[in-house]
């Protein structure tokens, strides 16, 4: 294990709903997936810049990042982030794993909140903010509002600390950056939102919370290079794709995501909308979900151990999840913990210790409840590792939905919401109606 990548995917607790012998039944699926990827031949082809990660920035580009975000950091205290959906959340689960200080990054145009964005303001006050606004259309309406929101708190040297990342020609967000000279990046015309993090859109934000990214980029590119086998026993990103549409075919439609690390939590939401938005479509695909364990243990786990029966579990594992806080001993033994603090290995008397505990254990029970579950582990969580991980997911993702027929690139389910928006606000251009709450019928005391 962890021989030529620190990722490996534990499969023991899906058996029986998936075998090895199931999974190599695919065999010929994935392989057929695989060729229509690569080949460019499959629905949405025209999304797949992402497939060779070294290949995404050249190295002119990866040098003005790198130079522009040292830029900001020196002349900041906060990046402000703008942007939505695939705009922001691959670099906030980079950032919040690996950012020596994830709160020298700020999040705008996440939601449409006047109560976020007014504590927001208030949170920056006296704070230099320089901005990054990200948007591929442009015409987004929730980090489109935040701009305008927001734009006064680098009114001090707009010029320089407003930073534009979209798309190399198109939209309202170009045209800003052109009109006002703001220094502006480019979202790859071959690559959607959710599968963009390892281009400029997550990359200048994630170099500004001082990460590696060329060491992220390195990991990614590794894994590129190993997922290049279709043989799921040598492939673990396929093998879990094939898991999870054998288990969906049986009825489990919900995936629970689940960590024991709080850091990871916004791994689990980018990944979220990687597969929920990539088949979640035709009336298929898995619902995913998320639990921050053991916290959630508190509160979701009765229904994981004994709801429903139609979930599946993935756990994602740190084995070295840093420095080792040991539990101390007390004399008067009056929580009776002493039997741990008391441990003769100094590795077990430690927190990560009994958190990897809470794992195993965790994960039988839940496998003797009925929920079949497998386990991404990771050696350590760095740059690395972690590039290596948005790259298993973001592969498995395309080979899987492919393998499930739906098109992994688009969403055009995102779109039903934006368009009622645009008729009951009157946007030019669209028939303008009223509120539906008119007609609205209420129980009410
Ligand atoms: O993955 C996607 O394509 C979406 O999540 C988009 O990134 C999101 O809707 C924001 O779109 P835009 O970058 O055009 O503002």
């Amino acid at each position: 294990m962890f021989e030529k990548l620190p990722i490996a995917l534990r499969t023991d607790y899906l058996r029986p709903n998936v075998t090895e012998e199931m999974i190599c039944a695919r065999k010929d699926q994935i392989e057929l997936a695989d060729n229509l990827l690569r080949s460019r031949r499959c629905r949405g082809a025209a999304y797949t810049g992402w497939l060779n990660p070294d290949k995404i920035l050249s190295e002119e580009e990866l040098a003005r990042i790198a130079e522009t975000a040292a830029r900001l950091k020196r002349e900041s205290d906060v990046l402000l982030l703008i942007g939505i959906g695939g705009s922001y959340l691959g670099a906030r689960a980079v950032i919040e794993a690996l950012g020596q200080d994830p709160d020298c990054v700020a999040y705008a145009g996440i939601n449409i909140s006047a109560a976020y964005h007014s504590r927001l303001r208030a949170k920056l006050e006296g704070k230099r903010v320089a901005i990054n606004v990200v948007s591929k259309s442009g015409t987004t309406i929730e980090p489109a509002i935040a701009l305008r929101l927001m734009k006064d708190l680098a009114s001090t040297n707009a010029k320089q600390l407003i930073v534009v990342t979209a798309d190399a020609k198109k939209g309202a967000l170009r045209k800003l950056a052109d009109e006002e000279g703001y220094e502006s990046f480019v979202v790859p015309s071959d690559i959607g939102g959710r599968y963009s993090v390892l281009s400029s859109v997550g990359l200048l934000p994630i170099a500004y919370a001082g990460v590696e990214i060329n060491k992220l980029r390195e990991g990614a590119a590794r894994c590129a290079e190993l997922c290049k086998s279709t043989d799921p026993l040598s492939n673990p990103a396929y093998y879990y794709a094939a898991a999870r549409n054998l288990l969906l075919e049986q009825g489990m439609t919900i995936e629970l995501l689940a960590t024991f690390e709080p850091h990871l939590h916004y791994l689990a939401e980018w990944w979220k909308q990687l597969f929920g938005e990539s088949h979640g479509k035709e009336r298929t695909g898995v619902f995913p979900t998320s639990a921050l364990y053991t916290t959630d243990l508190h509160s979701l786990g009765q229904y994981v151990q004994e709801g429903r029966r139609d979930l599946f579990e993935t756990f994602i594992e740190v084995r070295d999840d840093g420095p080792a806080l040991a539990i101390p001993h007390q004399d008067d033994d009056v929580d009776q913990l002493n039997f741990i603090a008391n441990k003769e290995s100094e590795k077990e008397r430690t927190l990560n210790y009994v958190n990897r505990v809470a794992y195993e254990a965790t994960a039988l029970a839940h496998r003797h409840g009925g929920v079949p579950n497998m386990t991404v582990v990771i050696e350590k969580l760095d740059a690395y590792a972690l590039g290596a991980l948005i790259y298993f997911f973001e592969i498995a993702c395309a080979v899987g939905g492919i393998m499930l027929g739906v098109n992994p690139f688009d969403q055009p389910g995102v779109e039903a919401y934006k368009r009622n928006m645009s008729e009951i606000l009157g946007r030019p251009g669209y028939t303008q109606r009223p509120l539906e709450s008119g007609k609205a019928r209420y129980v009410s005391f």
